[in-house]
């Protein structure tokens, strides 16, 4: 299908997968509520759990939320790119976008494909990640048509999604506190040098949960059962001959031990850890295996993205 009837489409309220350099997204016109409330149905997603609206670009954001002087500075640094704002809302933005929050969460992909398209819409474009709610993100477009293909007409082939974890998200609402609200595919440190300040983390955020709703412990989960170790993942463990589980390593290991060890990347790349991580989990949550034992990300840049991803998709509790 050509873009111009995508827009057609989408326009009309209908829904389209569309790929941006993060994962892809689950997209419709943000100023439509009927159209926003169809992802909610089709991705069986809490409504508490508000959408991140796509713009073209810094310029645009006026008709919809309240900038400054932060978002401006990060936006002339980063975008297009995978960074997301919160900002305080204007009340064109439709209640069901933004889970009734007086905040929208706002982002401009960097994606030749997802560019073309927004470049020629007279609208915003809601998009959460295209994947049924808790699952694993798609980084391909198989993975949403193996998901959600029943579901949705269209979606658009952008190929393999460049960095494969979704976008940081900062909380700008006060720009003298900016905190960040999940780590992604921007490195947290790379924010905080630009702007030669420190942003509060995660971790250290009092913000309660009805602020950032969509940071649910169990999350991005594969069916199988997934558990953690500690890098490096020792060789006991691995030479075991237990073959009701697989090993999902972050590098090649030297040499080859079974069939069950798997890896995200030749030499530790934290790029490359990122990009494979979702699309290794979905291939070995369809390989038959009892469970999955995969090994942790060092603590900084990439890393913490990977990690957060990981921990939540391990998550057994009943949240
Ligand atoms: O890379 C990405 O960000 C991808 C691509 C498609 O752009 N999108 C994505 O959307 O990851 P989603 O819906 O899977 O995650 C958006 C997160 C959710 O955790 C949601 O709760 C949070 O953004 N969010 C949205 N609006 C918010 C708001 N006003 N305040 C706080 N958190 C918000
Ligand atoms: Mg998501």
């Amino acid at each position: 299908m050509n873009l111009r009837s995508v827009r057609k489409f989408l326009r009309l309220g209908e829904l389209v997968a569309i790929p941006t350099e993060t994962v892809y997204g689950l997209a419709a016109n943000a100023l439509d509520p009927a159209a926003c409330a169809r992802i909610f149905e089709v991705k069986e997603r809490p409504t508490a759990d508000p959408l991140i609206c796509h713009v073209p670009g810094f310029d645009a954001l006026d008709a919809y939320c309240h900038v400054n002087e932060r978002a401006a500075q990060l936006a002339e640094r980063f975008w297009p790119g995978p960074l997301t704002f919160i900002l305080p809302k204007k009340p064109i933005v439709p209640d069901i976008v933004t889970a009734g929050l007086d905040s929208v969460a706002v982002r401009s992909p960097n994606h030749p494909v997802f560019r073309q398209l927004i470049d020629g819409c007279d609208f915003p474009l809601a998009a959460p990640s295209a994947n049924p709610f808790s699952y694993i993100s798609p980084t391909l477009a198989i993975h949403v048509q193996a998901n959600l293909g029943n579901r949705i007409d269209t979606i658009l082939d952008g190929g393999p999604c460049d960095l494969g974890v979704e976008s940081t998200i900062v909380d700008l609402r006060d720009p003298d506190r900016p905190a960040i609200l999940r780590y992604g595919a921007l490195p947290v440190e790379s924010i905080e040098n630009a702007l030669q300040r420190r942003f509060a983390r995660p971790e250290e955020s009092k913000t309660p949960l009805s602020i950032a709703p969509g940071t649910l412990p169990k999350h991005y989960s594969p069916r199988t059962q997934l558990e953690l170790r500690s890098t490096p993942v020792l060789e006991d463990e691995l030479s075991s001959n237990d073959r009701t589980a697989a090993y999902l390593l972050l590098r090649k290991p030297p040499h080859s031990l079974s069939n069950h060890i798997h890896w995200l990347s030749e030499n530790g790349e934290l790029e490359s850890i990122a990009a494979n991580l979702f699309a290794k989990l979905r291939e070995l949550d369809s390989a038959g295996y009892e469970k999955i034992v995969a090994e942790e990300a060092p603590e900084l840049g990439l890393g913490l993205a990977v990690n957060d991803r990981l921990r939540r998709a391990a998550y057994r509790g009943d949240a």
